[in-house]
Protein backbone atom coordinates (compact mmCIF):
# COMPACT_ATOMS: atom_id res chain seq x y z
CA UNK A 1 0.00 0.00 0.00
CA UNK A 2 1.26 3.84 -0.75
CA UNK A 3 0.21 4.85 2.80
CA UNK A 4 1.66 8.23 1.96
CA UNK A 5 -0.98 8.40 -1.08
CA UNK A 6 -3.59 7.13 1.09
CA UNK A 7 -2.91 10.11 4.03
CA UNK A 8 -3.03 12.63 1.17
CA UNK A 9 -6.54 11.34 -0.58
CA UNK A 10 -7.78 11.10 3.33
CA UNK A 11 -6.71 14.19 4.42
CA UNK A 12 -7.51 16.43 1.30
CA UNK A 13 -10.41 14.46 1.40
CA UNK A 14 -10.23 13.57 -1.96
CA UNK A 15 -11.82 10.17 -0.67
CA UNK A 16 -13.98 10.02 2.69
CA UNK A 17 -14.88 6.56 3.62
CA UNK A 18 -18.82 6.62 3.08
CA UNK A 19 -20.97 7.70 6.36
CA UNK A 20 -17.54 7.74 7.87
CA UNK A 21 -19.26 9.35 11.25
CA UNK A 22 -21.21 6.14 11.60
CA UNK A 23 -17.99 3.88 11.76
CA UNK A 24 -18.03 3.19 7.97
CA UNK A 25 -18.95 0.14 6.39
CA UNK A 26 -15.53 -1.25 4.16
CA UNK A 27 -15.19 -0.81 0.78
CA UNK A 28 -17.40 2.86 -0.14
CA UNK A 29 -15.57 5.62 -0.87
CA UNK A 30 -17.04 8.92 -1.50
CA UNK A 31 -15.00 11.36 -3.73
CA UNK A 32 -14.49 15.23 -2.60
CA UNK A 33 -14.35 18.26 -4.60
CA UNK A 34 -10.68 17.60 -5.53
CA UNK A 35 -11.07 14.03 -6.38
CA UNK A 36 -14.46 14.53 -8.58
CA UNK A 37 -12.19 17.13 -10.50
CA UNK A 38 -9.97 15.12 -11.72
CA UNK A 39 -12.40 12.29 -11.99
CA UNK A 40 -14.38 14.18 -14.23
CA UNK A 41 -11.55 14.59 -16.43
CA UNK A 42 -9.90 11.29 -16.74
CA UNK A 43 -13.94 10.83 -17.92
CA UNK A 44 -13.47 13.17 -20.27
CA UNK A 45 -9.92 11.89 -21.89
CA UNK A 46 -11.85 8.45 -21.77
CA UNK A 47 -14.72 9.83 -23.81
CA UNK A 48 -12.71 12.06 -26.39
CA UNK A 49 -10.13 8.47 -26.94
CA UNK A 50 -12.79 5.69 -27.18
CA UNK A 51 -16.11 7.14 -28.27
CA UNK A 52 -15.83 10.56 -30.05
CA UNK A 53 -12.44 9.51 -32.10
CA UNK A 54 -14.43 6.54 -33.82
CA UNK A 55 -17.70 8.42 -33.35
CA UNK A 56 -19.03 5.95 -31.38
CA UNK A 57 -22.36 6.20 -28.77
CA UNK A 58 -23.00 6.35 -25.33
CA UNK A 59 -25.48 5.62 -22.98
CA UNK A 60 -26.31 6.01 -19.31
CA UNK A 61 -28.60 3.10 -18.37
CA UNK A 62 -30.04 2.71 -14.90
CA UNK A 63 -28.33 0.43 -12.53
CA UNK A 64 -30.94 -1.85 -11.07
CA UNK A 65 -31.86 -5.01 -13.04
CA UNK A 66 -34.56 -7.11 -12.62
CA UNK A 67 -33.37 -10.78 -12.11
CA UNK A 68 -33.71 -12.81 -15.47
CA UNK A 69 -31.80 -10.20 -17.29
CA UNK A 70 -28.61 -11.27 -15.06
CA UNK A 71 -29.91 -15.08 -15.12
CA UNK A 72 -29.52 -14.20 -18.58
CA UNK A 73 -25.78 -12.58 -18.37
CA UNK A 74 -25.09 -15.70 -16.05
CA UNK A 75 -24.35 -13.70 -13.19
CA UNK A 76 -26.96 -15.00 -11.26
CA UNK A 77 -25.80 -18.57 -11.47
CA UNK A 78 -21.81 -18.05 -11.52
CA UNK A 79 -20.50 -14.86 -10.74
CA UNK A 80 -18.89 -16.43 -7.22
CA UNK A 81 -15.98 -15.53 -5.36
CA UNK A 82 -14.97 -18.50 -3.07
CA UNK A 83 -16.32 -18.15 0.77
CA UNK A 84 -15.23 -19.46 4.19
CA UNK A 85 -16.71 -18.92 7.67
CA UNK A 86 -14.20 -19.60 10.47
CA UNK A 87 -16.45 -22.26 13.19
CA UNK A 88 -15.80 -20.07 16.55
CA UNK A 89 -16.11 -16.67 16.04
CA UNK A 90 -18.03 -16.66 12.56
CA UNK A 91 -15.72 -14.19 10.43
CA UNK A 92 -15.98 -14.50 6.59
CA UNK A 93 -13.27 -14.59 4.35
CA UNK A 94 -12.50 -14.84 0.55
CA UNK A 95 -10.62 -17.88 0.18
CA UNK A 96 -8.24 -17.33 -2.47
CA UNK A 97 -7.05 -14.07 -0.67
CA UNK A 98 -6.69 -16.24 2.48
CA UNK A 99 -4.29 -18.73 0.97
CA UNK A 100 -2.61 -16.33 -0.72
CA UNK A 101 -1.59 -14.36 2.58
CA UNK A 102 -1.19 -17.42 4.82
CA UNK A 103 0.77 -19.57 2.45
CA UNK A 104 2.69 -17.07 0.49
CA UNK A 105 1.52 -18.84 -3.08
CA UNK A 106 -0.75 -17.89 -6.18
CA UNK A 107 -4.63 -19.12 -5.56
CA UNK A 108 -5.94 -16.99 -8.01
CA UNK A 109 -6.73 -19.93 -10.24
CA UNK A 110 -7.28 -22.72 -7.61
CA UNK A 111 -11.26 -24.07 -7.85
CA UNK A 112 -13.51 -24.55 -4.71
CA UNK A 113 -12.59 -27.65 -4.48
CA UNK A 114 -8.33 -27.12 -4.54
CA UNK A 115 -8.97 -24.27 -1.62
CA UNK A 116 -11.01 -26.90 0.15
CA UNK A 117 -8.23 -29.41 -0.01
CA UNK A 118 -5.11 -26.53 0.50
CA UNK A 119 -7.09 -25.71 3.75
CA UNK A 120 -7.26 -29.09 5.21
CA UNK A 121 -4.07 -30.11 4.19
CA UNK A 122 -1.66 -27.24 4.99
CA UNK A 123 -4.11 -26.14 8.11
CA UNK A 124 -4.98 -22.65 7.26
CA UNK A 125 -6.85 -20.72 10.14
CA UNK A 126 -8.58 -18.39 11.20
CA UNK A 127 -6.40 -15.27 10.39
CA UNK A 128 -8.72 -13.75 13.38
CA UNK A 129 -9.36 -16.24 16.20
CA UNK A 130 -6.90 -18.87 15.30
CA UNK A 131 -9.86 -21.10 15.03
CA UNK A 132 -10.62 -23.96 12.25
CA UNK A 133 -12.29 -22.76 9.13
CA UNK A 134 -15.59 -24.16 7.81
CA UNK A 135 -16.40 -25.74 4.06
CA UNK A 136 -15.56 -23.55 1.43
CA UNK A 137 -18.23 -22.41 -0.84
CA UNK A 138 -19.43 -20.38 -4.27
CA UNK A 139 -20.72 -16.68 -2.67
CA UNK A 140 -22.60 -14.84 -5.37
CA UNK A 141 -21.28 -10.86 -5.43
CA UNK A 142 -24.36 -9.56 -6.52
CA UNK A 143 -26.28 -6.59 -4.29
CA UNK A 144 -29.88 -8.28 -4.14
CA UNK A 145 -32.44 -6.44 -3.72
CA UNK A 146 -36.69 -6.25 -4.02
CA UNK A 147 -38.59 -3.91 -6.60
CA UNK A 148 -41.73 -2.65 -5.19
CA UNK A 149 -43.33 -2.46 -1.44
CA UNK A 150 -44.21 -6.14 -0.67
CA UNK A 151 -43.74 -9.05 -2.26
CA UNK A 152 -41.55 -7.01 -4.93
CA UNK A 153 -39.57 -8.54 -7.76
CA UNK A 154 -36.04 -9.51 -7.35
CA UNK A 155 -33.50 -7.46 -8.81
CA UNK A 156 -29.94 -6.77 -8.04
CA UNK A 157 -27.40 -3.63 -8.54
CA UNK A 158 -25.42 -4.42 -11.52
CA UNK A 159 -22.56 -5.84 -11.38
CA UNK A 160 -21.23 -4.42 -14.70
CA UNK A 161 -22.50 -1.76 -16.31
CA UNK A 162 -22.13 -3.87 -20.08
CA UNK A 163 -25.73 -5.82 -19.59
CA UNK A 164 -28.08 -2.35 -20.40
CA UNK A 165 -25.54 -1.92 -23.08
CA UNK A 166 -26.21 -5.40 -24.62
CA UNK A 167 -30.02 -4.94 -23.76
CA UNK A 168 -30.34 -1.82 -25.38
CA UNK A 169 -28.08 -2.88 -28.43
CA UNK A 170 -31.26 -3.45 -31.04
CA UNK A 171 -33.11 -0.16 -30.35
CA UNK A 172 -29.70 2.28 -30.81
CA UNK A 173 -28.93 -0.14 -33.91
CA UNK A 174 -32.08 0.65 -35.38
CA UNK A 175 -32.29 4.12 -34.60
CA UNK A 176 -29.05 5.21 -35.09
CA UNK A 177 -28.01 4.13 -38.98
CA UNK A 178 -28.57 0.33 -38.86
CA UNK A 179 -24.83 0.31 -39.77
CA UNK A 180 -22.03 -2.26 -38.09
CA UNK A 181 -19.47 -1.90 -36.97
CA UNK A 182 -21.34 -0.11 -34.18
CA UNK A 183 -19.40 1.18 -30.87
CA UNK A 184 -21.71 1.59 -27.63
CA UNK A 185 -20.28 3.39 -24.26
CA UNK A 186 -21.19 4.10 -21.07
CA UNK A 187 -19.32 5.42 -17.81
CA UNK A 188 -21.73 4.44 -14.83
CA UNK A 189 -22.29 2.58 -11.49
CA UNK A 190 -21.40 -1.11 -11.02
CA UNK A 191 -21.29 -3.36 -6.96
CA UNK A 192 -20.02 -6.07 -6.27
CA UNK A 193 -20.46 -7.69 -2.77
CA UNK A 194 -16.33 -8.33 -2.21
CA UNK A 195 -16.07 -10.17 0.58
CA UNK A 196 -12.90 -8.89 1.76
CA UNK A 197 -12.70 -5.24 0.45
CA UNK A 198 -9.38 -3.82 0.99
CA UNK A 199 -6.04 -1.80 -0.69
CA UNK A 200 -8.16 1.10 -0.35
CA UNK A 201 -9.89 2.14 -4.09
CA UNK A 202 -8.52 -0.96 -5.76
CA UNK A 203 -11.33 -3.36 -4.17
CA UNK A 204 -14.54 -1.67 -3.21
CA UNK A 205 -18.29 -2.29 -3.20
CA UNK A 206 -19.48 0.27 -5.12
CA UNK A 207 -17.18 1.77 -8.09
CA UNK A 208 -17.55 3.08 -11.78
CA UNK A 209 -16.57 1.68 -14.89
CA UNK A 210 -16.19 2.91 -18.39
CA UNK A 211 -17.04 0.38 -20.78
CA UNK A 212 -17.01 -0.10 -24.46
CA UNK A 213 -18.94 -2.58 -26.10
CA UNK A 214 -17.90 -2.88 -29.96
CA UNK A 215 -20.42 -4.72 -31.86
CA UNK A 216 -19.03 -6.22 -35.31
CA UNK A 217 -20.20 -8.88 -38.12
CA UNK A 218 -17.09 -11.53 -37.78
CA UNK A 219 -17.70 -12.41 -41.61
CA UNK A 220 -16.29 -8.76 -42.58
CA UNK A 221 -12.90 -8.40 -42.80
CA UNK A 222 -11.71 -5.88 -40.40
CA UNK A 223 -7.64 -5.57 -41.53
CA UNK A 224 -8.22 -1.57 -41.05
CA UNK A 225 -8.39 -1.70 -37.53
CA UNK A 226 -4.76 -4.06 -37.24
CA UNK A 227 -3.38 -1.47 -39.65
CA UNK A 228 -4.31 1.17 -37.80
CA UNK A 229 -2.34 -0.16 -34.53
CA UNK A 230 0.38 -2.75 -36.31
CA UNK A 231 3.04 -0.51 -35.38
CA UNK A 232 2.05 0.17 -31.77
CA UNK A 233 4.26 -1.13 -28.90
CA UNK A 234 3.03 -2.84 -26.00
CA UNK A 235 4.44 -4.37 -22.82
CA UNK A 236 2.58 -8.10 -23.60
CA UNK A 237 2.73 -11.31 -21.29
CA UNK A 238 1.65 -14.35 -23.19
CA UNK A 239 0.52 -17.48 -21.86
CA UNK A 240 3.95 -19.17 -22.50
CA UNK A 241 5.62 -16.04 -20.74
CA UNK A 242 3.45 -16.43 -17.49
CA UNK A 243 4.16 -20.67 -18.01
CA UNK A 244 8.12 -19.46 -17.81
CA UNK A 245 7.62 -17.07 -14.81
CA UNK A 246 8.56 -14.50 -17.49
CA UNK A 247 7.31 -11.02 -16.53
CA UNK A 248 6.67 -9.41 -20.08
CA UNK A 249 8.52 -8.33 -23.65
CA UNK A 250 7.71 -5.40 -25.40
CA UNK A 251 5.82 -6.18 -28.92
CA UNK A 252 4.46 -4.19 -31.39
CA UNK A 253 1.07 -5.10 -32.26
CA UNK A 254 1.21 -5.90 -35.47
CA UNK A 255 3.33 -8.85 -34.65
CA UNK A 256 1.64 -9.85 -31.34
CA UNK A 257 -1.17 -10.62 -33.79
CA UNK A 258 1.13 -12.47 -36.29
CA UNK A 259 2.39 -14.51 -33.73
CA UNK A 260 -1.31 -15.67 -32.68
CA UNK A 261 -1.35 -13.94 -29.35
CA UNK A 262 -4.15 -11.55 -30.59
CA UNK A 263 -7.37 -13.80 -31.69
CA UNK A 264 -9.10 -10.76 -33.39
CA UNK A 265 -7.23 -7.77 -35.60
CA UNK A 266 -9.83 -5.14 -33.81
CA UNK A 267 -8.42 -6.15 -30.40
CA UNK A 268 -5.32 -4.95 -31.67
CA UNK A 269 -7.16 -1.51 -32.43
CA UNK A 270 -8.37 -1.55 -28.77
CA UNK A 271 -4.98 -2.13 -27.07
CA UNK A 272 -3.85 0.32 -28.95
CA UNK A 273 -6.38 2.72 -27.59
CA UNK A 274 -5.88 1.48 -23.86
CA UNK A 275 -2.33 2.41 -24.13
CA UNK A 276 -3.23 5.68 -25.53
CA UNK A 277 -5.11 6.69 -22.66
CA UNK A 278 -2.45 5.30 -19.99
CA UNK A 279 0.20 7.38 -21.51
CA UNK A 280 -2.00 10.78 -21.78
CA UNK A 281 -2.80 9.80 -18.03
CA UNK A 282 0.87 9.96 -17.14
CA UNK A 283 1.34 5.80 -16.98
CA UNK A 284 4.28 3.87 -18.51
CA UNK A 285 4.47 1.08 -16.06
CA UNK A 286 1.73 -1.68 -17.21
CA UNK A 287 1.50 -4.67 -19.33
CA UNK A 288 -0.93 -6.17 -21.59
CA UNK A 289 -1.63 -9.88 -19.60
CA UNK A 290 -3.27 -12.45 -21.89
CA UNK A 291 -5.10 -14.60 -19.51
CA UNK A 292 -4.86 -18.04 -19.22
CA UNK A 293 -7.25 -20.72 -20.16
CA UNK A 294 -8.80 -21.70 -17.33
CA UNK A 295 -9.06 -17.83 -16.10
CA UNK A 296 -10.95 -17.25 -19.61
CA UNK A 297 -14.93 -17.23 -19.75
CA UNK A 298 -15.75 -20.86 -21.91
CA UNK A 299 -17.47 -18.16 -24.25
CA UNK A 300 -15.05 -16.05 -25.08
CA UNK A 301 -12.41 -15.72 -27.85
CA UNK A 302 -9.86 -14.75 -25.96
CA UNK A 303 -9.80 -11.84 -22.83
CA UNK A 304 -6.78 -9.54 -21.82
CA UNK A 305 -6.08 -7.73 -18.51
CA UNK A 306 -3.99 -4.80 -18.82
CA UNK A 307 -2.55 -4.51 -15.99
CA UNK A 308 -0.64 -1.49 -13.98
CA UNK A 309 2.45 -1.49 -11.58
CA UNK A 310 2.04 -0.26 -7.90
CA UNK A 311 2.84 -0.84 -4.38
CA UNK A 312 0.27 -3.33 -4.00
CA UNK A 313 1.91 -5.32 -7.04
CA UNK A 314 0.30 -5.63 -10.28
CA UNK A 315 -3.23 -4.38 -10.39
CA UNK A 316 -5.87 -5.00 -13.01
CA UNK A 317 -7.46 -1.89 -14.30
CA UNK A 318 -8.79 -2.98 -17.88
CA UNK A 319 -9.61 -5.58 -19.39
CA UNK A 320 -10.11 -6.50 -23.33
CA UNK A 321 -12.53 -9.16 -23.81
CA UNK A 322 -13.93 -10.99 -27.35
CA UNK A 323 -17.22 -11.64 -25.61
CA UNK A 324 -18.59 -13.26 -29.17
CA UNK A 325 -22.41 -13.24 -29.54
CA UNK A 326 -22.70 -14.71 -26.33
CA UNK A 327 -24.52 -12.11 -24.46
CA UNK A 328 -27.01 -11.23 -27.42
CA UNK A 329 -27.66 -15.05 -27.84
CA UNK A 330 -27.98 -15.43 -24.15
CA UNK A 331 -30.78 -12.10 -24.22
CA UNK A 332 -32.03 -13.57 -27.31
CA UNK A 333 -32.85 -16.91 -25.75
CA UNK A 334 -34.26 -14.98 -22.32
CA UNK A 335 -36.30 -12.45 -23.71
CA UNK A 336 -37.91 -14.31 -26.27
CA UNK A 337 -37.13 -11.77 -28.36
CA UNK A 338 -34.39 -11.74 -31.46
CA UNK A 339 -31.73 -9.68 -30.84
CA UNK A 340 -30.06 -10.34 -34.44
CA UNK A 341 -30.04 -7.36 -37.20
CA UNK A 342 -30.61 -6.92 -40.74
CA UNK A 343 -27.16 -5.44 -42.17
CA UNK A 344 -27.85 -4.98 -46.12
CA UNK A 345 -30.54 -7.90 -46.46
CA UNK A 346 -28.12 -9.91 -44.30
CA UNK A 347 -29.09 -11.18 -40.93
CA UNK A 348 -26.29 -11.09 -38.29
CA UNK A 349 -26.03 -11.58 -34.46
CA UNK A 350 -23.25 -9.54 -33.83
CA UNK A 351 -19.70 -10.12 -32.39
CA UNK A 352 -18.45 -7.99 -29.29
CA UNK A 353 -15.14 -6.82 -28.08
CA UNK A 354 -15.00 -5.18 -25.04
CA UNK A 355 -12.38 -2.64 -23.49
CA UNK A 356 -13.40 -1.84 -20.22
CA UNK A 357 -12.04 -0.05 -17.24
CA UNK A 358 -12.36 0.27 -13.72
CA UNK A 359 -12.37 3.78 -12.65
CA UNK A 360 -11.36 4.32 -9.09
CA UNK A 361 -8.82 1.53 -9.70
CA UNK A 362 -7.64 3.73 -12.19
CA UNK A 363 -7.81 6.78 -10.68
CA UNK A 364 -5.33 5.26 -7.61
CA UNK A 365 -3.02 4.02 -10.17
CA UNK A 366 -2.32 7.54 -11.64
CA UNK A 367 -1.88 9.24 -8.42
CA UNK A 368 0.28 6.84 -7.38
CA UNK A 369 2.17 7.01 -10.80
CA UNK A 370 1.79 11.08 -10.23
CA UNK A 371 3.44 10.88 -6.59
CA UNK A 372 6.49 12.60 -6.46
CA UNK A 373 8.59 11.90 -3.39
CA UNK A 374 10.59 15.53 -2.83
CA UNK A 375 12.80 15.91 0.28
CA UNK A 376 14.58 19.20 -1.49
CA UNK A 377 11.58 20.91 -1.91
CA UNK A 378 10.35 19.97 1.65
CA UNK A 379 6.83 18.53 0.64
CA UNK A 380 5.46 15.60 -1.70
CA UNK A 381 3.50 16.19 -4.68
CA UNK A 382 1.65 15.24 -7.34
CA UNK A 383 2.76 15.14 -11.35
CA UNK A 384 -0.57 15.26 -12.85
CA UNK A 385 -0.64 15.54 -16.89
CA UNK A 386 -2.22 19.40 -16.79
CA UNK A 387 -5.26 18.13 -18.57
CA UNK A 388 -6.31 15.74 -15.38
CA UNK A 389 -5.00 18.13 -12.91
CA UNK A 390 -8.09 19.34 -10.27
CA UNK A 391 -7.82 22.71 -11.00
CA UNK A 392 -5.94 24.58 -14.13
CA UNK A 393 -4.63 27.20 -11.96
CA UNK A 394 -4.75 28.46 -7.95
CA UNK A 395 -4.99 32.34 -7.92
CA UNK A 396 -3.17 33.79 -4.80
CA UNK A 397 -2.88 37.03 -3.29
CA UNK A 398 0.57 37.85 -1.72
CA UNK A 399 -0.93 39.19 1.26
CA UNK A 400 -4.30 39.38 2.99
CA UNK A 401 -4.21 43.18 2.51
CA UNK A 402 -7.75 43.89 0.95
CA UNK A 403 -6.36 45.74 -2.29
CA UNK A 404 -4.64 42.74 -3.76
CA UNK A 405 -7.57 40.11 -2.13
CA UNK A 406 -10.05 42.50 -4.25
CA UNK A 407 -7.69 42.30 -7.30
CA UNK A 408 -7.24 38.42 -6.70
CA UNK A 409 -10.68 37.81 -6.96
CA UNK A 410 -11.28 39.81 -10.07
CA UNK A 411 -8.92 37.58 -11.91
CA UNK A 412 -10.37 34.28 -10.64
CA UNK A 413 -13.81 35.86 -11.90
CA UNK A 414 -12.87 36.07 -15.29
CA UNK A 415 -11.07 33.63 -15.91
CA UNK A 416 -13.83 30.99 -14.48
CA UNK A 417 -15.60 30.80 -17.79
CA UNK A 418 -12.58 29.40 -19.03
CA UNK A 419 -10.41 27.33 -16.72
CA UNK A 420 -10.78 25.37 -13.23
CA UNK A 421 -9.81 28.01 -10.96
CA UNK A 422 -9.00 27.49 -7.21
CA UNK A 423 -8.35 30.33 -4.74
CA UNK A 424 -6.36 30.40 -1.48
CA UNK A 425 -5.91 33.25 0.72
CA UNK A 426 -4.78 31.79 4.03
CA UNK A 427 -1.08 30.32 5.03
CA UNK A 428 2.42 31.79 3.86
CA UNK A 429 2.54 31.83 0.17
CA UNK A 430 5.04 29.09 0.60
CA UNK A 431 2.64 26.83 2.18
CA UNK A 432 -0.26 27.59 -0.34
CA UNK A 433 2.68 26.66 -2.88
CA UNK A 434 2.72 23.18 -1.34
CA UNK A 435 -1.25 22.88 -1.12
CA UNK A 436 -1.45 23.05 -4.90
CA UNK A 437 1.71 20.66 -5.61
CA UNK A 438 0.13 18.27 -3.54
CA UNK A 439 -2.80 17.67 -5.63
CA UNK A 440 -1.04 18.40 -8.69
CA UNK A 441 -2.29 22.08 -9.99
CA UNK A 442 0.40 22.89 -12.14
CA UNK A 443 -0.16 27.07 -12.01
CA UNK A 444 -0.31 29.43 -9.25
CA UNK A 445 -0.70 33.20 -10.25
CA UNK A 446 0.50 35.32 -7.53
CA UNK A 447 -1.24 38.44 -7.51
CA UNK A 448 1.53 41.25 -5.77
CA UNK A 449 2.19 45.27 -5.47
CA UNK A 450 2.97 45.05 -8.82
CA UNK A 451 0.08 43.56 -10.19
CA UNK A 452 -1.80 46.48 -9.00
CA UNK A 453 0.07 49.34 -10.86
CA UNK A 454 0.47 47.07 -14.65
CA UNK A 455 -1.71 44.05 -14.63
CA UNK A 456 0.82 41.10 -14.69
CA UNK A 457 1.37 38.52 -12.26
CA UNK A 458 4.18 36.22 -11.37
CA UNK A 459 3.23 32.41 -12.56
CA UNK A 460 4.82 30.02 -10.71
CA UNK A 461 5.08 26.39 -12.36
CA UNK A 462 4.26 23.20 -10.52
CA UNK A 463 7.09 21.05 -11.74
CA UNK A 464 10.08 23.21 -11.75
CA UNK A 465 9.06 25.74 -8.96
CA UNK A 466 9.97 28.52 -10.87
CA UNK A 467 8.28 31.50 -12.34
CA UNK A 468 7.87 33.88 -14.82
CA UNK A 469 6.15 37.42 -15.15
CA UNK A 470 2.80 37.96 -17.80
CA UNK A 471 0.23 39.97 -18.45
CA UNK A 472 -3.30 38.97 -16.82
CA UNK A 473 -4.86 39.61 -20.24
CA UNK A 474 -2.46 36.44 -21.54
CA UNK A 475 -3.54 34.27 -18.75
CA UNK A 476 -5.89 31.45 -20.11
CA UNK A 477 -4.69 31.65 -23.76
CA UNK A 478 -1.33 30.52 -22.16
CA UNK A 479 -2.57 28.15 -19.34
CA UNK A 480 -4.57 26.63 -22.32
CA UNK A 481 -1.61 25.95 -24.62
CA UNK A 482 0.42 24.84 -21.84
CA UNK A 483 -1.96 22.60 -20.78
CA UNK A 484 -2.89 21.53 -24.04
CA UNK A 485 1.51 20.61 -24.24
CA UNK A 486 1.66 19.08 -21.14
CA UNK A 487 3.84 22.30 -20.21
CA UNK A 488 4.81 22.02 -16.40
CA UNK A 489 8.23 23.87 -16.30
CA UNK A 490 8.31 27.56 -16.70
CA UNK A 491 11.80 26.77 -18.26
CA UNK A 492 9.64 25.55 -20.90
CA UNK A 493 7.38 28.49 -21.20
CA UNK A 494 8.47 30.24 -23.99
CA UNK A 495 8.55 33.52 -21.28
CA UNK A 496 12.17 34.74 -19.26
CA UNK A 497 12.27 33.75 -16.11
CA UNK A 498 12.10 35.74 -12.89
CA UNK A 499 14.87 35.81 -10.27
N1 LIG B 1 -17.73 -5.98 -18.24
C1 LIG B 1 -16.53 -6.52 -17.76
C2 LIG B 1 -16.34 -6.46 -16.32
O1 LIG B 1 -17.20 -5.95 -15.63
O2 LIG B 1 -15.36 -6.91 -15.81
Amino acid sequence: MHEKLHKLLIRRAMIIPTSEIYNPVAGFYDYGPIAVNIKRKVVDLWRQIFIEKDGFLEIDGATVLQEIALKASGHVDNFNDPMTECQKCHKRFRVDHLVEDALGIDASHMSISELGKVIAEKNVICPSCGAKLGQVKPFNLMFETQIGPVDGITAYLRPETAQNIFMNFNKIFNAFGAKLPMGIGQVGRAYRNEISPRQSLIRVREFHQMELEYFFDPEEDDSIMLEKAKNVQVPMQTRQMQREGKSFALVTLGDAYKEGYIPAKTMAYFMAKERELLNALGIRDFRIRHLMEDETPHYSGGNFDVEIATKFGWVEVMSLAYRTNYDLVRHSKFSGKNLQVTVNDKKVMPHVIEPSIGLGRLLWCVLEHAYVEDKERGWDWLNLPPKIAPYDICVLPLMKNSDLVRKAKEICDNLKPLLDVSYEQSGSIGKRYAKADEIGVPYCATVDYQTLEDNTVTIRFRNDGKQIRIPIGNLAENIRRWKLNGIVEASKSGYELLH
